[in-house]
């Protein structure tokens, strides 16, 4: 069999395999365990080898099964239930002593693969873990069982509940492993086999090692009690304590079938499949289909933010975070000090919870440069502008910026409604223009929306969206069109949301609802977060360029009240001084009731199945019609646009990956029901082009 993951070669009477997947993080796959499985058969009929020594790199043991693999294999691959285990039984099966030597990360299969071997021989910098609970699973092959046999219960619990990985010191005294060496683990673990030759140490076994607790069972049934509470949209943690719970009370053997059973179930249900198209979500917005991954990028050590209000100081400390010097720009002397000085109680405050310390602070505030200057910034490799939302005073920074900014600097806008292209056309460099939209709390919101205009050069989107990597955002690239990717499919859900208090939801049922689904705030206490005034800024825009669509009026008329939110005490709800609590206010009660009059609309109760749909397949709708104008590259950019941006719940994966579970055709059928109802708008419920041919070919958006 050829050798393409492994290198196999002999010292003396040891056989070494060395695991060789670099850039993969040594992750197991079929093909490496069948190249283990080739290299062991091989050195077990080989009368010279006494032992041998499974390795990986310096950087990772192995980091984990191959998690592409998992992704692409289907529920009948499960179902056979031979996945894992066909590969794995050899290491379990040779009959000369195996020792791994574990240096880096032995993550999930890694973890387990080390604890199958007869002994284990350890760096001191490894790291073991299970981490396969942050992807809606279990380990599943023998981790659950093996685990809680070697180290203590406790702590084997936790690391396979929470899925966080552990330093090698942290298990002295356990059974773990053998050695734990400081210097070359190979080497450690090749003298190790000779003397396991020489001193015919056996083959110990860990099935035959008792799981040692004074009351294991308690124990067991507390740790259950919790994680379903602390994790109640997914069912991974409770089965994880479930398989630990089948450890302690039944024959290894059997442990090991029971684990099985839990892992096909995880592996099918609809929370694991989101986490895992988050994962890959997250990776894969960060590759755009025409940018290949070899496009060189721009250098980015330094950066300028103009506007210091809001955003643009949230944005200042995105860099100052990364160790990233950023000189910030205002126009007057007092808007910079009040800038400064809500950063640095930002981070006073981050300081008071012990989040970072008062050096810290001041570190990060020294990166940060105030001037009311052009002169001080044209040096810089990327500027941000974030002044006013009005196209005269954008125009007026970009007009500078071309003149001041180096050749070859990013000029990018944090702009949330405007026209990137225009923007990107005051300048004599449209090409080094890009929109970078972040959410607000800048400095907090994961979410960096990438928005490409028509002449952005295929090297500033590269170079912005490894940017948003440092500054550990998650960079979503989105085409140019009003209000983005994600603002232009709110809107459609904001609508929704408005029509169904007109026909007789209340809007504390609605929010109610969704957030019951599992948003984190539902639209009329999103909007009296936001400011209600925001929205109908855009409204009063989209009367006049698009008097054909049409727009549910209650929003308006809380607005003629002067009630914009949270800001001013009162909007959908009403709010007590220095207090967020969403109160239902009779007035506002009274004012829909009014306005139901004035439409002639008998009002009927709404279900909270109705609710949620409508709300989310307004996503969905829009979503579909992103998708085809090519606003979005692919259906996982809009969920995790959803998921990092809007609340969106990720047990459910994003709107997309919602609508593909519970089916496109379903989805038609239910906006067919919609579009039917006498109060609604029968054109919002035309499905997409997309979605209807999609789900009359019985296909999903993901595939
Ligand atoms: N607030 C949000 O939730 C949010 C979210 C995403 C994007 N945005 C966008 O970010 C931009 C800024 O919004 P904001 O909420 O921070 O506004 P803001 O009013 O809080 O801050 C704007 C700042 O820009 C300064 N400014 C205005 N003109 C300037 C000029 N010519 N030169 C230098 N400084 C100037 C002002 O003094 C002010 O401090 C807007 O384009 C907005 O649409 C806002």
């Amino acid at each position: 069999m050829s050798q393409e993951m492994i290198n196999v070669e002999t010292h003396g009477r040891v056989g070494l395999i060395t695991i060789n997947r670099p850039k993969a993080m040594n992750a197991l796959n079929d093909q490496v365990m069948d190249e283990i499985g080739a290299a062991l058969d091989a050195f077990e009929a080989d009368e010279n080898i006494g032992a041998i020594v499974i390795t990986g790199s310096e950087k990772a043991f192995a980091a984990g099964a191959d998690i592409g693999a998992m992704a692409s294999f289907s529920y009948m691959d499960a179902y056979k239930g031979d996945y894992i285990s066909r590969n794995w039984e050899r290491v379990k099966t040779c009959r000369k002593p195996v020792i791994a030597a574990v240096a880096g990360f032995a993550l999930g299969g890694g973890c387990e693969l080390a604890m199958m071997c007869d002994f284990i021989i350890a760096a001191d910098s490894a790291k073991f873990g299970q981490p396969e609970v942050k992807l809606g699973i279990l380990p599943g092959a023998g981790g659950t069982q093996r685990l809680p046999r070697v180290v203590p219960l406790e702590m084997a619990t936790n690391m396979i509940v929470s899925g966080t990985p552990i330093k090698s010191e942290k298990f002295k005294g356990t059974k773990l492993f053998d050695e734990i060496v400081e210097g070359d683990v190979v080497q450690a673990a090749v003298a190790f086999a000779r003397k396991a030759v020489s001193d015919k140490l056996g083959l110990p076994k860990v099935r035959d090692l008792k799981i040692e607790h004074e009351d294991a069972e308690a124990f067991l049934q507390f740790s259950l009690n919790t994680v379903r509470t602390v994790a109640k949209n997914f069912p991974a943690p409770a089965a994880c304590v479930q398989a630990i719970q089948a450890a302690v009370k039944l024959p290894f053997e059997q442990g090991l079938k029971r684990e099985r059973e839990l892992f096909l179930h995880l592996v099918q249900t609809p929370e694991s499949r989101a986490l895992r198209h988050a994962f890959f979500g997250e990776r894969a917005a960060s590759k755009v289909p025409d940018v290949p991954a070899d496009t060189p990028l721009r250098k980015i050590e330094s950066a300028a933010v103009i506007g210091a209000g809001t955003m643009g100081g949230g944005i200042a400390m995105n860099f100052a975070n990364a160790g990233i010097p950023v000189r910030l720009l205002e126009m007057k002397q007092e808007a910079l000090d009040r800038g400064l000085a809500t950063i640095r109680k930002n981070y006073e405050n981050s300081a008071k919870k012990g989040r970072m310390t008062m050096d810290d602070v001041e570190k990060r505030m020294s990166l940060i440069t105030p001037t009311l200057s052009y002169d001080d910034i044209g040096q810089a490799d990327i500027v941000i502008e974030a002044v006013f939302e009005d196209m005269a005073v954008k125009e007026q920074v970009f007009r500078k910026l071309d003149e001041v900014m180096k050749p070859g600097a990013i000029l990018a806008t944090n702009t949330s409604t405007l026209d990137v292209n225009k923007i990107a056309s005051f300048t004599k460099r449209p090409q080094d223009v890009i929109g970078t939209h972040f959410f607000s709390p800048a400095n907090v919101m994961k979410l960096l929306e990438i928005v490409r205009g028509e002449k952005t050069a295929k090297d500033v989107l590269a170079t912005t969206l490894a940017l948003a990597k440092r500054i550990r955002k998650t960079g979503v690239v989105s085409g140019v069109c009003d209000g983005f990717i994600g603002n232009r499919m709110i809107e459609q859900y904001s609508r929704q949301a408005g029509y169904m208090v007109e026909e007789g939801a209340s809007p504390q049922q609605v929010d109610k609802a969704i957030e019951k689904f599992g948003f984190a705030m539902g639209p009329f206490r999103m909007s009296d977060l936001a400011g209600n005034d925001v929205g109908w800024y855009i409204r009063k825009r989209r009367y006049v360029e698009r008097p054909d669509m049409k727009y549910p009026k209650i929003a308006d008329k809380i607005c003629e009240l002067g009630r914009f939110g949270q800001k001013t005490g009162a909007g959908f709800y009403r709010y007590e001084a220095g207090k967020r609590d969403a109160i239902p206010d009779p007035v506002v009660d009274k004012l829909i009731e009014d306005h139901r009059k004035e439409l002639g609309i008998t009002p009927r109760k709404l279900s909270d199945d109705e609710i949620v749909h409508r709300l989310v397949f307004a996503l969905v709708n829009e979503g579909a019609k992103i998708l085809e104008e090519g606003i979005a590259s692919k259906a996982s950019d809009i969920d995790m646009i959803y998921l990092t941006g809007y609340g969106f719940p990720l047990h459910r994966g994003g709107p997309m990956l919602y609508a593909d579970t519970y089916g496109l055709y379903n989805v038609v059928n239910r906006m067919k029901d919609f579009a039917a109802n006498p109060h609604g708008d029968p054109s919002f419920w035309e499905p997409a082009p997309l979605l209807a041919k999609l789900a009359a070919e019985g296909k999903g958006f993901n595939g």
